[in-house]
């Protein structure tokens, strides 16, 4: 009896035990993205998938990679440093992306037909180009 009480106790320590780390399994949270630190156009509540699918449309649209305007690590060269604003290129970027959107909001409304809003975007102008050509008129 006596027995069968310890193994009853030793088997209830090992049921918390397993309920107890059933439950910090469950606590875990998935691994999250590190938030953006240094947003000043893009909205700051931006889920990082929305913002990583905007920063790779802005490589197809102007055929670079993330380097054009993102600046190194200081600590790490061989990583990119996001946040900073070392590199002029993000500068020109941010106002590009406030023209798009003034222009987006002022002229592509349609509150001349009320048909839906169309928009343009930064492929309109740059075609998968650093510089959008400049189409020089013929006399
Ligand atoms: C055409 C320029 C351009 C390219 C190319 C670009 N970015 Fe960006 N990125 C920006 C600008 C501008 C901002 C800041 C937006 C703001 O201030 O709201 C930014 C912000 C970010 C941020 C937020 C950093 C923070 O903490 O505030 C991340 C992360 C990021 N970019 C990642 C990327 C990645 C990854 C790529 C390549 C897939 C990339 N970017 C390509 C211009 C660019
Ligand atoms: C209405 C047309 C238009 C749109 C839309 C547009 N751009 Fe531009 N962009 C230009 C022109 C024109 C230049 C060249 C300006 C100059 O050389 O002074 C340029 C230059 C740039 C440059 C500098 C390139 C370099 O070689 O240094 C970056 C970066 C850039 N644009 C990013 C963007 C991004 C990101 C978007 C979308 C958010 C965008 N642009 C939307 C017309 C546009």
């Amino acid at each position: 009896m006596k027995h069968i009480k310890k193994i009853g106790a030793i088997a209830s320590v090992f049921a918390m035990a397993i309920a107890l780390s059933a439950f910090s399994f469950q606590q875990e949270k998935p691994k999250e993205e590190p938030r953006p630190t240094n947003l000043k156009v893009l909205p700051k509540n931006i889920s990082h998938d929305e913002l990583i699918a905007t920063m790779k449309e802005f490589n197809v649209a102007l055929g670079v990679k993330c380097g054009f305007c993102h600046a190194l690590s200081k600590e790490d060269p061989k990583k990119m440093d996001f946040a900073s604003d070392e590199n002029h290129t993000k500068e020109v970027g941010r106002a590009m992306i406030k023209m798009t959107q003034k222009i987006n909001k002022k002229y592509f409304n349609r509150s001349w037909d009320g048909s839906p809003a169309k928009a343009i975007s930064c492929k309109t102008c740059h075609g998968g180009k650093e510089n959008p050509e400049m189409v020089l008129a013929k006399n």
